[in-house]
């Protein structure tokens, strides 16, 4: 019989997570099968004991569950302690052993397919949330010159690089106090996408080869792609890279295999 794998969210159902772990699973002869579970809001503990006493082998986890998920782990790895969120779960001897593959995702994507070096760059990431926070430890790792968290609620990105302070040169602050600096790497975490909304950012943020990118993805420009596009910014990318490889990472935790993503992003972009 094949291992069982899933995600977890709430909703759940766009989710490309099986089709992504489809492609790695027949790209390297793993035999496993993997598919979207719908979680109830308050019943997430649940649905994991129930996976697991039906003989699942690990899942990955999305919102609104990443930080119940850390909570219900036996294990946790380094970076899922760091992120205080978890999206990636093993299941063996009755331990749940959790993971974050997320921020090395999104690093990955930026240097390995976006050819976007982070060391001595100047990166700012926008928004303070679930989603920002697992990528400062992992960005912080490939020695920026400075990572800059700005969010509308200022405490809560200052907050951030405090808690990061000890990892590398971070700072946080509000959008208006970016007015005069300028960045090489722009990252929009933030979920105002969500309600067709832009950050209010000052204006000549981006440098003249900056790339802008945005951790959601869609169907053409996310709104902040599409507004980083009418500044004329050269570069942009959305979060299907991210996705892909996080998922990869999760995969090499799961079956100590790398699948390689390229195919199967490409795959997914003409999809
Ligand atoms: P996630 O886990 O997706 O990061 P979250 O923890 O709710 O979700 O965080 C959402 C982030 O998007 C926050 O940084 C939030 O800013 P606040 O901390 O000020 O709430 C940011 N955000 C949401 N809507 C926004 C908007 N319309 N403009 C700017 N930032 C927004």
């Amino acid at each position: 019989m094949s291992d069982r794998y899933c995600v977890f969210g709430n909703p759940v159902g766009h989710s490309k997570s099986p089709a992504i772990h489809a492609l790695f699973a027949r790209q390297t002869g793993e035999d496993i099968v993997y598919e979207a579970l719908l979680a109830p809001r308050d019943g997430f503990a649940d649905s994991v004991r129930a996976f697991v006493a039906a003989g699942g082998r690990g899942a990955n986890v999305t919102v609104p569950f990443k930080e119940e998920a850390f909570r219900l782990c036996t294990q946790r790895s380094a970076r899922a302690q760091l992120a205080g969120a978890v999206n990636t779960l093993s299941f063996a001897g009755g331990e749940i052993a959790g993971d974050n593959t997320d921020g090395a995702g999104l690093v990955r994507d930026l240097v390995f397919n976006l050819k976007t070096p982070l060391a001595g760059r100047r990166i700012l990431l926008l928004g303070a949330g679930g989603a920002a926070r697992g990528a400062l430890g992992p960005i912080l790792e490939r020695e920026p010159e400075a990572l800059v968290v700005a969010n509308r609620t200022a405490d809560r990105a200052e907050d951030l690089a405090l808690h990061f302070a000890g990892f590398g040169p971070v700072r946080g602050c509000g959008f208006a106090e970016l007015t005069g600096e300028t960045f090489d790497v722009v990252i929009n975490a933030t979920s105002a996408s969500l309600a067709g909304e832009v950050p209010p950012l000052p204006e000549g943020l981006f440098s003249p080869d900056a790339l802008a990118y945005d951790m959601m993805y869609g169907r053409g420009d996310t709104v902040f792609l599409a507004h980083a596009r009418q500044l004329g910014v050269p570069r942009l990318a959305d979060g299907l890279g991210m996705l892909v490889e996080q998922a990869a990472e999760a995969f090499f935790v799961w079956r100590g295999v790398r699948p390689d993503t390229a195919p199967v992003l490409d795959q997914l972009r003409g999809a």
